[in-house]
């Protein structure tokens, strides 16, 4: 059976360029409750550990360099079928690749700034939402 919750960060590029209220506009639009959430900013060691599954791929040393160069905005969001609804919202990786109307296809620049974040698993929201927050901090 498909989770209810999914996790989700707003990536230093789209918190640069001011999208932080289009993009929560459009994600509570679309019908998820926000959990948790907090401006922060990943340290070199958490984001290698946090995107740790992809270490070995060529682009692992842009990727930490990117999410470690400014604030992000980090949440947990709750809506039936979270994680596969979710993905569907923000679209492709790739930008090019990603449907009118998806928050990458608005805000994302390239594969590698592309604005958002979206857990690919329910295994991975439960870990990565617990990577950022404190059950304290989740309601
Ligand atoms: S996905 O969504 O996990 O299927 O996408 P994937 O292609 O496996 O990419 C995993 C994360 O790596 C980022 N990425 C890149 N960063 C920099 N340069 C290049 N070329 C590149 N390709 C992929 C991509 O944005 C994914 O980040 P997250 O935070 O998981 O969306």
């Amino acid at each position: 059976m498909a989770g209810n919750r999914t996790f989700t960060m707003i990536k230093p590029d789209a918190v640069e360029d001011g999208h932080i209220g289009g993009i929560l506009e459009q994600i509570t639009a679309s019908g998820f409750r926000i959990v948790a959430m907090k401006l922060t900013q990943m340290t070199q060691r958490d984001a290698e550990t946090f995107y740790a599954i992809h270490k070995e791929r060529p682009f692992f040393g842009e990727l930490v360099e990117f999410m470690t160069r400014g604030p992000i905005v980090a949440a947990i969001l709750e809506k039936d079928n979270a994680v596969e609804d979710f993905r569907t919202l923000i679209g492709a990786t790739n930008p090019e690749e990603a449907a009118e109307g998806t928050i990458r296809k608005k805000y994302a620049k390239s594969i590698g700034e592309n604005a958002v974040h979206g857990s690919d698993s329910d295994e991975n929201a439960q870990i990565e939402g617990a990577f950022h927050f404190a059950g304290r901090e989740m309601f």
